[in-house]
């Protein structure tokens, strides 16, 4: 695709985005007001507090019809003040789709997190070579390992393309409370800069130890499944968001309510919920602005979902 071509197509989902109908009340509010952002330890650099995941939302072809509705899940990234997305070489086409969407005049506004998922140094070397050419940029923000697999093996690999500056900040992963431990005892031992890890008002053990930790150390932290890939949804279904959580919290959505208990932690440095929708990215990052609740709202917040 040409450069001209692309921003063609990024000017016209921008646009489009302005004139949307049901959606513009969300959209017009995430891009007046401040996202939030948060320090990066190890730099000090700001990170806003809300991104993007990647899994299964964006593994599809890379044909304009799948294309545009994601390029307008972007756009809203990045009007509404946010730039982190999370993919990886185990999610299908959607690395290569991330790096279509980047291309060209979006990616300077982009932090571009992806993994490695290999093992042994060769296949890592091999895959991480074909992340930076699905990702078609020269320089990725962070690689993370992916569910701690072949932990120390890649994180060597990792400290050397970060001294070669061809990786910005590297890190740890995984999805499941049962290897929380295991995350610790790599934290204890290994220097890195980013851990990401499950963590919402229906998975609540990183609270616990791992966050208490990751602040102590100054560890940046993402948080993955903050909807528990959507079957938290179903916990509240049908029922009416209660009224104090916009006059309180300004809430406006259960999305929201459920970002804002995560984000109250200030050991997390951001969360990545996953969208194919346009107006849920709006809806997401509506809950990095205005207030976070306290611990007294914190508990009410998991009261709604008890
Ligand atoms: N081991 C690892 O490193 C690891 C593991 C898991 C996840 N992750 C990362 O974390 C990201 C997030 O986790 P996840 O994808 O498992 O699940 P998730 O973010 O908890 O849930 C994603 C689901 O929530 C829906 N959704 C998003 N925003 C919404 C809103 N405002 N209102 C209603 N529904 C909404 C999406 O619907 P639509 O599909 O309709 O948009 C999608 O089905 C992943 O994409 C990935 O980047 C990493």
């Amino acid at each position: 695709m040409t450069t001209r071509r692309r921003f063609i197509q990024h000017a016209s989902a921008l646009a489009a985005l302005a004139t949307l109908g049901p959606l513009s009340g969300l959209a017009q509010a995430t891009a007046s007001g401040e996202l939030l952002r948060r320090r990066i330890p190890a730099s000090g650099e700001l990170l806003p507090v809300v991104g993007l995941g990647t899994s299964r939302t964006h593994d599809v072809p890379l044909d304009e019809e799948h294309l545009a509705p994601l390029r307008e899940v972007f756009a809203t990234l990045i009007e509404g003040g946010g730039s982190l997305v999370d993919t990886a070489p185990s999610y299908g086409r959607a690395e290569a789709v991330c790096g279509e969407l980047a291309a060209d005049n979006v990616r300077p506004r982009l932090f571009l997190a992806t993994k490695v998922s290999s093992s042994g140094r060769e296949a890592g070397r091999r895959q991480i070579e074909q992340s930076f050419r699905d990702l078609q940029t020269e320089r990725i923000d962070l690689i993370q390992v992916h569910n701690l697999q072949d932990t120390e093996t890649q994180l060597q690999l990792l400290r050397e393309l970060k001294e070669q500056g061809k990786v910005r900040y590297i890190g740890v992963t995984h999805y499941l409370d049962s290897a929380h431990e295991r995350l610790l005892e790599v934290l204890r031992r290994e220097p890195v800069d980013f851990v990401q890890f499950n963590y919402s008002i229906g998975e609540r053990n990183a609270e616990r130890e791992l966050l208490p930790f990751c602040a102590d150390k100054g560890i940046a932290v993402l948080i993955n499944r903050p909807f528990q890939r959507a079957a938290l949804f179903d916990k509240v279904r049908g029922k009416p968001l209660p009224e104090w959580a916009g006059a309180e919290l300004d809430a406006g959505s259960w999305a929201q309510l459920m970002l804002k208990y995560i984000l109250a932690n200030p050991a997390v440095t951001a969360v990545i919920p996953a969208t194919s929708k346009p107006r849920y990215m709006a809806d997401n990052l509506r809950a990095g602005r205005g207030r976070l609740p306290d611990e007294d709202q914190r508990r009410r917040i998991v009261e709604l979902f008890a």
